[in-house]
């Protein structure tokens, strides 16, 4: 994970370092440095904990540096301390930030010590910087140094190297890791992410697998994995300064969360025309591939592999095709029986999620064809697979997905709609639905309203440490994602079940301190649930019940029940996700936890 930043300018960068690291910050947030290079001199920074820290002691750097690199680290190699934390440097002249792994850390630095190298610092990024010094001595040019340091690097990185004897001068690279370039004025930056950047710059080039860059102030070089000088365009940001903004918002959570109608007809903009889904949106080839398509393998991780649990109940029952979701850190090292008739559906909001890539990369000569529901365009993922959508939720800065889930799936439901009409939805049908769906705002409008309501009952939790979440049919992953947004923000243990195999287990774990949430719209399975609930009261279980209008649980001691709005079957998991996104919202507000930044989690997954 990590994020890295960097800047080359005619004015001090230390304050821009320091924003776009606050911006990183949801990459991790175990230790923060800093590099800057003034008057032929390189001076360094590290704290362990928050960007916050590095900031109380930034006076102690050089207020006049005009180029230099900052870190905020997610600790993979070596504990989170101030010793283990970047930039890393070899000697006194040299220092880089890394966000990856360097799978073969160790034989190189076995090399190394025995050319006199002493290592300060348990991480495989180190190795890097002695490398490239060790290189240096050869007589070559930095960034001869830099390709060649690379072609002996195996596993995954994005780099920012600066060098006190070339102080005008930035150089990057990447390899698995996500880097952008950010193009400026007469200044020019480096960031993990484009939000890192969005004070300074709205121009931004995408780094491609193996790429290096040479940046100054008024130059950008770009070398391929050969070392052939290559040009990559440079897109505009297209989400405005106020995405990456908390506003009137206490947390980045709440904001996304109060954001859903707007997204909601983000991601179906210019995707309809009279009603029906354009299925030009997906990609060039699409009308052939999805012309093709007898069966879908959706991979995925966390929250977007719950998207792809519902996306199942969809595409078999209204495309009647086999549908298997799987977690895609299990999927990569399986031997998966796969059919050239398959549409391989990779979903993630990052869009480079190291698994979910993998598992791409691992099957995508097997299938038919890739998709990518992805919510960053120029991200990995996206540029790696054939077809893609793109969710357009816009910037989302709190680790728990919220928006960014829900607008998955939007594009999931629409992608079955397409794949639907070949097997014979009827045009009625399918403009119908399309109606439900851009009705979407106005229900998720609603729902919020609900706010009040569930904040009164997020009181109930706060105190516990266990809890049950239960569903049935397309609501049971609606449940898991409740679960684990309650987990991941308020570090109260909560399981997922499907209500009909309560009795099978979790039966035992029931009394009066588990609370138990279903998720009951009134539907088919309703009586079945009602007679799961039954389980649970019996046991002295105390339950919270988001139900449908015109069903039959009462409120009564032991029973909450909030209801919701009418809603069409098919965006019953995208209702009822809704009031369980504020529930886990107010628990923790209410317990104190960090809301925006849970410990030991980090947005974009980007190690195995
Ligand atoms: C991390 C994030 C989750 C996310 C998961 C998959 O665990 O904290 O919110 O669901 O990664 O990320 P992706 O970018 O692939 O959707």
């Amino acid at each position: 994970m990590c994020g890295i930043v960097g800047a080359v300018a005619t004015r001090p960068v230390a304050e821009i370092l320091l924003e776009g690291l606050r911006r990183l910050e949801y990459r991790g947030y175990d230790s923060a440095g800093m590099a800057l290079c003034s008057e032929g001199e390189i001076s360094r920074l590290r704290r362990a904990g928050k960007v916050q820290a590095l900031a109380d002691g930034l006076a102690e750097l050089p207020q006049q540096g005009t180029t230099g690199i900052a870190h905020t680290r997610w600790a993979t190699h070596g504990k989170p301390t101030e010793t283990n934390a970047h930039p890393h440097m070899s000697g006194e002249s040299l220092a880089i930030v890394h966000n990856g792994i360097i799978e073969n850390y160790e034989p190189l630095r076995e090399m190394l010590k025995s050319q006199g190298y002493i290592f300060g610092s348990e991480t495989d990024t180190e190795v890097v910087a002695h490398l490239l010094d060790h290189l240096l001595k050869t007589g070559i040019t930095l960034i001869e140094a830099l390709k060649q340091a690379i072609t002996q690097l195996e596993g995954a990185y994005a780099l920012g190297v600066i060098h006190a004897d070339q102080p005008d001068q930035l150089l990057a690279a990447r390899k698995g890791s996500p880097l952008v370039v950010g193009v400026g004025i007469g200044e020019n930056f480096i960031a993990s992410d484009q939000l890192a950047l969005l004070p300074v710059t709205d121009r931004f080039m995408f780094l491609e697998e193996g790429d290096i860059a040479q940046i100054t102030t008024t130059q950008i070089h770009i070398f391929d994995r050969q070392g052939t000088p290559v040009e990559r365009s440079i897109s505009q940001f297209e989400h405005g300064q106020a995405a990456a903004e908390k506003g009137e918002f206490k947390h980045f959570m709440l904001k996304e969360i109060y954001e859903q109608p707007e997204v909601m007809k983000r991601v179906l903009e210019g995707r309809i025309s009279n009603g029906h889904l354009l299925e030009q949106a997906w990609g060039v080839t699409a009308s052939d591939v999805f012309d093709r398509t007898e069966r879908v393998q959706i991979v995925a991780c966390g929250t977007s592999y719950h998207a792809g649990m519902i996306a199942r109940y969809w595409i078999e029952s209204l495309v009647g095709i086999p549908c298997q979701v799987e977690v895609a850190s299990e999927f990569r090292y399986r031997d998966v029986v796969l059919s050239k008739d398959t549409l391989l559906i990779t979903l993630s909001q990052s869009g480079e999620t190291a698994d979910t890539l993998a598992a791409l990369r691992e099957v995508k000569e097997r299938v038919l064809a890739s998709l990518a529901i992805c919510n960053v365009p120029g991200s990995s993922l996206v540029r790696e697979s054939e077809l893609a959508l793109m969710t357009n939720a816009g910037p989302e800065i709190g680790v728990a997905s919220t928006k960014a889930f829900t607008s998955q799936l939007v594009a999931l439901l629409m992608t079955t709609l397409i794949l639907a009409r070949r097997k014979g939805l009827d045009g009625a049908k399918e403009q119908q639905i399309v109606k439900e769906l851009q009705a979407l705002p106005a229900l998720i409008d609603s729902l919020l309203e609900m706010d009040t309501a569930v904040a009164k009952m997020s009181e109930a939790f706060a105190e516990k440490h266990h809890s049950l979440f239960l569903g049935r049919g397309s609501l049971y992953p609606v449940a898991m994602e409740g679960a684990l947004k309650l987990k991941e923000i308020s570090y109260i243990h909560a399981e997922a079940y499907p209500a009909g195999e309560l009795k099978h287990g979790p039966l035992a774990l029931v009394d009066k301190d588990m609370p138990v949430v279903a998720v009951a719209p009134n539907n088919e399975m309703l009586d079945k649930l009602k007679s799961n609930l039954q389980e649970v009261r019996a046991r002295g279980g105390e339950l919270f019940v988001f139900t449908g209008c015109g069903q039959s649980i009462q409120n009564e001691q032991g029973v909450t029940t909030l209801t919701l709005p009418p809603v069409h079957p098919l965006l019953e998991p995208l209702a009822y996700t809704i009031p369980l996104q504020l529930l886990s919202y107010h628990v923790a507000v209410l317990k104190g936890t960090d809301v925006d930044q849970p410990r030991n989690l980090a947005k974009s997954v980007t190690v195995e």
